[in-house]
């Protein structure tokens, strides 16, 4: 079993080279955030196949390359993995071979035990404990029988239970890769004379930005000169090209010590890419992507949003936003509890589903789920060609580019931007908002990124205190109405970058328990909202402060600019610049991401790939 994994194949034209080993090598460089247990390459040769992987992260192959090169080939695939049955050894890297066959997986095999069983009975023997192997031996003796790598692939994935991407070569057939996704993604790059295959278009935008996408139950044959795609039962489908919008510079640390710290300050970027284009000359949202009947929309009478982690808090903020615009209730529900509780859908329920990766299998499960019982499904998506997208109705795509830091930054500001629109389509569409309140509301929104900016530019101060702070044992987090999944963000930020024990709460629940945390010295963000806003709200966090500080917290409180009411009260102010209540999010986070991200690095952490963590779950 090998999930969340990278996956990168390569064919060229013309005589053996180095070129297919680099270009796979350079791929899973840039895919090692989505899986760092181990890695392997396969290349076929003059000589025949070729393969070499190691336990581990990428370096230790690119060392054992470096001692013993494989020869120059035409085509190579390569696999990155985050193990999860099967430990991170030498012997379950992938690739896995079988005779003069290679083959890399990203899923997991369901039946491959009984698979197993049934090759071992037939006296196959096996090196791994993965059931990749297995794939691998029936993919060899499907070849020995057809002669043909894609006739092998159709006959054997017809075989297999669960999710998988995966992709073969044979020494028989030097210039062919072919691959295979069932529930696991898989992009086609488009190049000259040369093809390329790639769990996401980072695998190859060095390289090509004309992609194809691959749909649910597909098989892609590639050669130096051509792309064959055609469904399991080998009728030739219609794969969409598009070109990708963002370089391969993007996808790079330009100059900064890390992903996490280039993807915070792409942030204003990020929200101003996911508004633009989405406006008429009017000044109306055009949200043509959204292909739902608008009599569907008028019709909803509720909204459930199916997300996980920092996307669900996403989640949380669109609630508070959509209700007050659109006059529907919203429930926001984790993907993975969601399809196991019978929840109330029906054909008058908009299932909203966030996911930065649009491959993240609860969320998934989720939206088959909802589609199943005759709910419309619309994604909120930051991955073009995943499969969230492909398997809902609409998708409202966030364009934070791509996100190579495990911890979700920029994709949060811009799914909460992404869901800003949508409620205020739907207000307009549904008339809970004159044209002229929704247009000032984009007025507000285009200020955003700007906004974020500034709230960048005042990151000395926060960074000053992470630094301080890098003994700290647990940090809380407080924060009332759209502040409060701010504060849980915060929290989870966290806790997936310094491994703190974090906790966030929603301020009004202090006295009803968690107050009897606060000892001398605790240190507790509050995320206030701004006194501009429902009076009540803010009196009643200033009044939260007081109490926490009166046992001995040290508050840091992030404020708006001109709120002095919470001075006395604070150890630390962090400013942010006043903006309409629903759109605070969008700031108050910023300071929360960069202490995580600063602590982090200040403890020697690797804020890119935190332990145990993977970018996209690609599992239950
Ligand atoms: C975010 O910092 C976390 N790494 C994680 O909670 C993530 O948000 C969650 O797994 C959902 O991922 P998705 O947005 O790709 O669906």
């Amino acid at each position: 079993m090998a999930l969340m994994c990278g996956i990168v194949g390569y064919v060229g034209s013309g005589p053996v080279s180095a070129r297919p080993l680099q270009v796979v090598m350079e791929g899973l460089q840039r895919l090692e955030y989505r899986g760092y247990d181990s890695a392997g390459v396969a290349v076929i040769t003059d000589t025949g196949l070729q393969m070499a992987k190691k336990a581990g992260k990428l370096v230790n192959l690119a060392s054992r390359l470096q001692d013993s090169p494989l020869e120059p080939g035409t085509a190579a695939i390569g696999h990155t993995r985050w193990a999860t049955h099967g430990g991170p050894t030498d012997g379950n890297a992938h690739p896995h071979v079988h005779g003069d066959l290679a083959v890399i997986h990203n899923g997991i095999v369901e039946n491959f035990a009984t698979l197993k069983a049934e090759l071992m009975e037939a006296g196959d023997e096996f090196a791994s404990e993965t059931d990749t192997e297995v794939v691998a031996h029936l993919l060899d003796r499907a070849y020995q029988e057809t002669g043909d790598l894609t006739e092998a692939m159709r006959q054997v994935v017809v075989c297999l239970d669960g999710t998988f991407t995966l992709l073969a070569v044979h020494a028989s057939q030097p210039s062919v890769v072919v691959g295979a996704r069932h529930d696991s993604p898989l992009v086609v790059g488009l190049g000259d004379g040369e093809n390329f295959l790639g769990s996401d278009v980072v695998a190859f935008i060095a390289h090509t930005n004309r992609a194809m996408e691959l749909g649910q139950d597909e098989i892609v044959t590639i050669t130096p000169t051509s792309v064959d795609v055609t469904d399991f039962a080998g009728r030739p489908a219609q794969a969409r090209e598009y070109i990708v919008d963002w370089d391969a510079k993007a996808a790079e640390k330009g100059g900064f010590r890390s992903f996490m710290d280039k993807e915070i300050a792409d942030e204003p970027q990020a929200v101003a890419d996911t508004l633009l284009g989405r406006t008429d000359m009017a000044g109306s949202l055009v949200l043509d992507e959204i292909r739902i009947e608008e009599s569907v929309l008028r019709a909803v009478t509720k909204i459930v949003v199916v997300a996980c982690g920092t996307a669900a808090y996403a989640g949380h903020v669109a609630k508070y936003a959509i209700e007050h615009w659109c006059r529907i209730p919203v429930e926001v529900e984790l993907a993975h509890e969601f399809r196991y509780r019978d929840p109330v859908v029906d054909e008058r329920t908009l299932v909203v589903a966030i996911s930065q990766s649009g491959e993240t299998m609860d969320t998934l499960m989720a939206v088959r789920y909802a589609r199943e019982q005759g709910s419309a499904t619309l994604s909120i998506v930051n991955t073009h060609g995943s499969t969230i997208p492909r398997e809902s109705d609409a998708v409202l795509y966030t364009h934070a580019g791509p996100e190579i830091a495990v911890a979700s930054t920029k994709a949060f500001l811009a799914q909460i931007t992404a869901a800003y629109l949508l409620g205020l389509y739907l207000a307009q569409l549904r008339g809970t908002l004159f044209p002229d309140e929704v247009a000032a509301k984009l007025v507000e929104l285009r200020a955003m990124p700007d906004k974020v900016q500034t709230v960048l530019d005042r990151s000395d101060r926060v960074k000053q205190i992470a630094r301080w702070m890098a003994d700290t044992p647990t940090v809380l987090f407080l924060g009332r109405h759209v502040g409060y999944p701010v504060a849980m963000e915060g929290a989870l930020k966290l806790k997936e970058l310094a491994y703190i024990h974090a906790e966030g709460f929603a301020a009004g629940e202090l006295k009803h328990g968690p107050i009897a945390l606060i000892e001398p010295g605790q240190p507790v963000f509050v995320v206030v909202p701004s006194p501009r806003g429902r009076h009540s709200l803010h009196s009643k966090v200033v009044s939260n402060i007081q109490e926490i500080r009166a046992r001995g917290a040290r508050t840091l409180v992030i404020a708006e600019d001109g709120d002095e009411a919470v001075v006395p009260f604070a150890d630390q102010v962090f400013r942010i610049p006043q903006c309409p209540t629903l759109l605070a999010p969008l700031l108050a986070v910023v300071p929360l991401q960069i202490f995580a991200c600063e602590l982090a690095h200040a403890k020697g952490l690797d804020v890119d790939q935190p332990r145990n963590l993977a970018k996209s779950v690609t599992v239950e």
